[in-house]
C-alpha cells in the first residue's frame, strides 16, 4: 500500500436515511479514496450544520448514530479513518466566529445556498447564512490537502480557500489552502420516477433497505411502455454492472420489464445485503466508542491550530 502522506477531510450532515443516489454520488467516493492508501482520512458528522434542519433531540441523536454506522458499514474502517462529531470539537464553532468577523455580508449573500433560499422566498436562519464560515473552519483546522465533496459543494470549498487567504493576508500565514476533489464522472442517479433521486421527491431506493423495500421501490420504477429498454431501470442497473454485461440481458428481454426489474432487484440486493448485515452488527456502544476515539485525535490537531490562530489575532498571550 502507498504511504498515507496526504490528509483528507470531509463532513456529512446527519439528515436521515441515505439512498443509492447518495451512495454512488458521494459516500462511495470516501471508501475509494481511503482504499488508495494515500490519505490520512478525517470524516466527521456535521451535526451543527444539521441543526439548521433538524431541531429535535431524539431525531438528531438517532441520525448521528445512524450516519456513523452507515459509513462504517459501507467500508470506512474506523481503524483507518478518524470518525468524529463536529460538535465534540468546540474549535470548529470558535474559528467560525473568527471567520465571521473578517467576512462581509455581501460576500456571503453570493453563496448559492443563500441565493436559492432568497429566490424561493424561504426564511433563512443566521446559522444557514453563515454556513460557509463554519464549513471553512471545519476544513482549515485540519490543514488538509484534499476535501472530497459533491458537485453542489464546490462553491463552499472556494469560500474556505478565500477565507484562508483573507486570514493569512491580515494576520500572517496560518492556514493551508485546501483543494476540492469532485468526482466529475458521477452522473446524477435517477429516482424511481426518472427525476433526480432525492429524499425530497420520495423517489428513492434506500441504501440499507430490506429486501422488501428494494422490491417495492424497483417494482415502482416508472416504465415508459412502448420502448424495448425501460430507461430508468437501465440507468440504475448501469451503476451495478458494466454496459457490456448488461447488453445480452437487455437484448434477450426486450420489452419484458418485469424480468428486467427482477434482475435489477437481485443485483441491488447482492450489493446491499452485506452492508445491511454489517450495519446490523454495529451496536450503539461500538459507534459511541468510535466517535470518542475519533474525537481524541481530531481534538489534538484542531486545538493546536486554534491556538496558533488565537496567537495570530492577539488573544492568546498567557
Ligand atoms: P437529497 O437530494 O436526497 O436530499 P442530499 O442533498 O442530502 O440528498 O445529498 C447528499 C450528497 O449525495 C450530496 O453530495 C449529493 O451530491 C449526493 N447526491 C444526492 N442525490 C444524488 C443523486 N440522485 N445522484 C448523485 N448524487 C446524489
Ligand atoms: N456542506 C456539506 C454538505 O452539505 C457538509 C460539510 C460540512 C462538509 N462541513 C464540511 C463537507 C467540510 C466537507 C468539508 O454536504
Amino acid at each position: 500500500m502507498a504511504e498515507a502522506n496526504k490528509r483528507l477531510v470531509s463532513g456529512v450532515k446527519p439528515t436521515g436515511r441515505p439512498h443509492i443516489g447518495n451512495y454512488f454520488g458521494a459516500m462511495k467516493q470516501f471508501v475509494d479514496l481511503l482504499n488508495t492508501g494515500q490519505y490520512e482520512c478525517f470524516v466527521f458528522v456535521a451535526d451543527y450544520h444539521g441543526l439548521n434542519f433538524i431541531q429535535n433531540a431524539e431525531i438528531m441523536q438517532a441520525n448521528i448514530i445512524d450516519l456513523v454506522s452507515d459509513y462504517v458499514a459501507i467500508g470506512l474502517n474506523p481503524a483507518q479513518v478518524h470518525l468524529y462529531k463536529q460538535s465534540d470539537i468546540a474549535e470548529h464553532t470558535e474559528l467560525a466566529w473568527v471567520f465571521d468577523t473578517i467576512t462581509t455580508m455581501p460576500y456571503l449573500m453570493r453563496a448559492h445556498a443563500y441565493k436559492d433560499a432568497e429566490a424561493k422566498d424561504k426564511e433563512i436562519s443566521v446559522g444557514a447564512f453563515n454556513y460557509p464560515m463554519l464549513m471553512a473552519a471545519d476544513i482549515l483546522l485540519y490543514s488538509p490537502d484534499v476535501v472530497p465533496v459533491g458537485q453542489d459543494q464546490k462553491q463552499h470549498i472556494e469560500y474556505a480557500r478565500d477565507t484562508a487567504q483573507k486570514f493569512n493576508r491580515i494576520f500572517g500565514d496560518t492556514f493551508k489552502l485546501p483543494n476540492a476533489i469532485i468526482k466529475e464522472d458521477v452522473a446524477t442517479v435517477p429516482g424511481t420516477d426518472g427525476r433526480k433521486m432525492s429524499k425530497s421527491y420520495g423517489n428513492t431506493i434506500p441504501l440499507f433497505g430490506t429486501r422488501e423495500e428494494i422490491v417495492k421501490a424497483v417494482m415502482g420504477i416508472v416504465t415508459d411502455s412502448g420502448s424495448d429498454i425501460p430507461e430508468h431501470v437501465y440507468a440504475i442497473h448501469k451503476l451495478l454492472r458494466s454496459e457490456a454485461e448488461l447488453a445480452p440481458l437487455y437484448e434477450a428481454n426486450k420489452g419484458k420489464y418485469k424480468i428486467l426489474k427482477e434482475a435489477l432487484i437481485e443485483d441491488l440486493d447482492a450489493m446491499i445485503a452485506p452492508m445491511r448485515t454489517h450495519k446490523e452488527a454495529l451496536s450503539r456502544e461500538v459507534i459511541i466508542q468510535i466517535l470518542k476515539d475519533g474525537r481524541e485525535v481530531a481534538k489534538e490537531i484542531a486545538s493546536a491550530k486554534m491556538k496558533e490562530a488565537r496567537e495570530k489575532i492577539g488573544v492568546e498571550f498567557y
